[in-house]
């Protein structure tokens, strides 16, 4: 479902990037490990069409995204990809549930369809009682578990998360990572997981080593 071949990216003089090759296949829940600053949060952004490479080809869900205008990015993104950030970039002026709505509020879901999907979320994540509360006014790991929800609520193939579990504790970390495993199950979702969390790289399908820019 994902294929990235010969990524290179630079920050002005730097390599970051060194020609990275990565398939992924529909369902796969595949993680990447590496030390700090090995790359791997920069290899998410390419893949999620956030950034792009300076050289490289990325295809996902059987679309060629080099070629995609800024537009038709943006769309295709919405669409198909849910992102759980190392920080989780939650608006603060908004509620836990619009939060977790917007993406299907920018993708032309009716209201009460959205808030009936994301209090479901919200209800998997153990956050139900949260769903009025601003960012501020919830825990790190609160605010982390409504990030997820916000990933999952488009229901996207590709699921991209960079240390999805770093801000929660053993209970709540293992509670997450069920859920990915069942999402992957019913709904075949797709899961690239940056983590430091040795026992979910252990679950995974697969673990990839990321080492200067490159993969091992
Ligand atoms: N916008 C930027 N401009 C310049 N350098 C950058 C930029 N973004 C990242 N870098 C550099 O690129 C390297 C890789 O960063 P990246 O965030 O991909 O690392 P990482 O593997 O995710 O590390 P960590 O485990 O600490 O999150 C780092 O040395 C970082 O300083
Ligand atoms: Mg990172």
């Amino acid at each position: 479902m994902l294929t990235a071949s010969q990524i290179h990216k630079s920050y002005g003089r730097l390599p970051i990037l060194r020609g990275v090759d990565l398939s992924v296949e529909k369902g796969e829940i595949v993680s990447i490990v590496g030390a700090s600053g090995a790359g791997k949060s920069t290899l998410l952004h390419i893949i999620g069409t956030l950034d792009r490479p300076d050289s490289g080809h990325l295809t996902i869900d059987g679309v060629k995204i080099d070629g995609l205008n800024e537009k038709k990015l943006s769309q295709f993104r919405n669409e198909h990809i849910g992102f759980v950030f190392q920080f989780h970039h939650l608006l603060p002026e908004f509620t836990a549930l619009e939060n977790v709505c917007i993406p299907a509020f920018i993708q032309g879901t009716a209201r009460r369809q959205a808030e009936i999907r994301g209090m479901e979320l919200l209800e998997r994540l153990g956050v139900q009682h949260r769903a009025e509360h601003k960012p501020a006014a919830m825990s790190g790991g609160e605010q982390q578990r409504v990030s997820v929800a916000r990933a999952l609520i488009n229901n996207p193939s590709l699921i991209l998360a960079d240390e999805p579990s770093g801000n929660l504790d053993s209970e709540n970390a293992a509670s997450l990572h069920q859920l990915f495993f069942e999402l992957r199950d019913s709904l075949a979702q797709t899961f690239i997981i940056v983590t430091h969390n040795e026992e979910l790289a252990s679950i995974s399908d697969r673990t990839v080593h990321m080492r200067d820019g490159q993969i091992l």
